[in-house]
């Protein structure tokens, strides 16, 4: 039937496809020599000369953004967590080398380069889709909201080739991929953690679950929340970068004491790909005079480097780092080391733990209140499946470890799971009745 799962994520997008008999295939994709089975959800825009001089545009997706940008000379503009922006009726779309983008359009592009890719490596066309959507956007605060945001979704969507789509929620087609490998009945909630949102879902799965379904599933609720990753990042920023760079750094002014650098110049730091809307006249002589006056001259110095050379990726590449190693050790160092810079600055798990504490009371607050609404006890759940990046992060995984006990905890397939329910979804359509 060619009917493909799209998991387009705020950082990492994935495509499954059923293949043979009844077998699920994920596309893969090269990225600095090694085969991943999902693509960095980025746009990379480059500007060439062409023959008589005249400049064009150049835009790539994925892996082949990133490596793009990384080995060229004169940086273009990166674009990422485009999907965070989708509930905005303000943003509508960015301009680029001169010439206006809609964001749909800008969205279609990376859902093109997903569809060519499955093509090639499958061998057949691919228009139908079944597409991941999250319980609630980032920045989503009524109902509208996500309509708005899947109906710009819709749009991209048919914009990149594809005839006919049907939305299926994350965390759903993540139970999917969790329900494969079962061979009984379970209650079980799903928790997917990725970059921009949460997702929990509530429902009995296994074969006899799947039998009475008749294609429409039993669901006991689902609540989602548009905290994740992106956002654990920004608080690294806040705390731990941005002071570096002398946010709280102060400057002698007149007869005052005042802050060197105003607030909101770290708050583009704090959404890295904004950092380039930095490079202006205007920060620049804020910067400038800023270092004549600080009280912490070579912490301003370190600011105007980053923005200067625009080393937003290079940023969030260390902050990812230093996130991922907490993952692991209960303390790691910041290392910066790019552009002249060698920051280095140890931090510890505990201290990470504090920085994202109201980021993890959303989360525990909209686990809560799926329990609540759908009436269920902790007790009366059999398994919990964590999916997703930001499911690493032990503070997340320690919310289902203090509700449910560690032994009922499952995790995996933590950025493919919600392709493969997808196409699973795409499949058990055809097979109903
Ligand atoms: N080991 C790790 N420890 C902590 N965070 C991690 C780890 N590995 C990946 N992440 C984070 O996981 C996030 C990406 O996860 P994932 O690919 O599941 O998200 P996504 O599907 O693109 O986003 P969304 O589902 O919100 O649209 C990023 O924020 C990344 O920093
Ligand atoms: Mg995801």
């Amino acid at each position: 039937m060619n009917v493909a799962g799209i998991d387009f994520g705020t950082t990492n997008s994935s495509v499954a496809l059923q293949t043979g008999d009844a077998r699920i295939e994920l596309a893969s994709f090269t990225f600095l020599g090694s085969e991943t089975l999902s693509s960095r959800s980025v746009l990379y825009f480059e500007q060439s000369r062409a023959a008589g001089g005249m400049k064009r545009t150049h835009g790539l997706s994925g892996s082949a953004a990133i490596e793009r940008y990384l080995e060229s000379d004169e940086k273009g503009r990166l674009i990422q967590s485009m999907k965070s922006h989708l509930t905005s009726r303000s943003l509508t779309g960015t301009e680029v080398f001169g010439r206006r983008h809609r964001l749909e359009e800008l969205i279609s592009r990376i859902l093109s380069d997903l569809r060519k890719q499955a093509e090639k490596q499958f061998a057949r066309q691919i228009v139908n889709a079944v597409v991941g959507r999250p319980v609630h956007f980032v920045g989503a605060e009524t109902d509208e909201d996500d309509d708005f945001a899947v109906a710009r979704m819709r749009e991209a969507l048919q914009l990149a080739g594809f005839e006919r789509v049907e939305f299926e929620l994350e965390p759903v087609a993540a139970a999917y991929t969790y329900e494969s490998a079962l061979d009984h009945d379970e209650v079980i909630l799903i928790g997917d953690f990725g970059g921009g949102t949460s997702d929990f879902t509530l429902l009995p799965l296994g074969p006899e679950a799947r039998k009475r379904s008749h294609g429409s599933r039993e669901m006991l609720g689902y609540s989602g929340v548009g905290v994740a990753g992106d956002a654990f990042d920004a608080r690294i920023v806040k705390k731990l970068v941005s002071p570096a760079l002398g946010s709280n750094s102060e400057a002698r002014s007149l007869n005052k004491i005042l802050p060197a650098v105003p607030a909101w110049i770290y708050a583009n730091l704090e959404r890295w790909h904004h950092l380039s809307f930095l490079r202006t006249n205007n920060v620049r002589e804020i910067l400038r005079s800023a270092r004549v006056r600080a009280l912490e001259p070579e912490k301003i110095e370190a600011l105007i480097a980053i923005v200067e050379q625009d080393l937003g990726y290079q940023l969030h590449q260390a902050v990812q780092r230093v996130k991922f190693a907490l993952s692991q050790h209960e303390s790691a160092e910041f290392r910066f080391h790019d552009g002249g810079l060698d920051l280095r600055i140890p931090v510890t798990r505990r201290e990470f733990e504090a920085w994202i504490a109201e980021d993890l009371k959303a989360i525990e607050a909209s686990i809560d209140s799926l329990l609540r609404a759908a009436g269920i006890s902790p007790r009366d759940v059999d398994r919990v499946f964590l999916t997703g990046g930001s499911s690493f992060v032990p503070a997340v995984r320690r919310i289902f470890s203090c509700r449910f006990g560690k032994e009922r905890i499952r995790g995996g397939h933590e950025f493919t799971s919600v392709a493969q329910g997808l196409a699973l979804r795409a499949q058990q359509n055809c097979d109903a009745p």
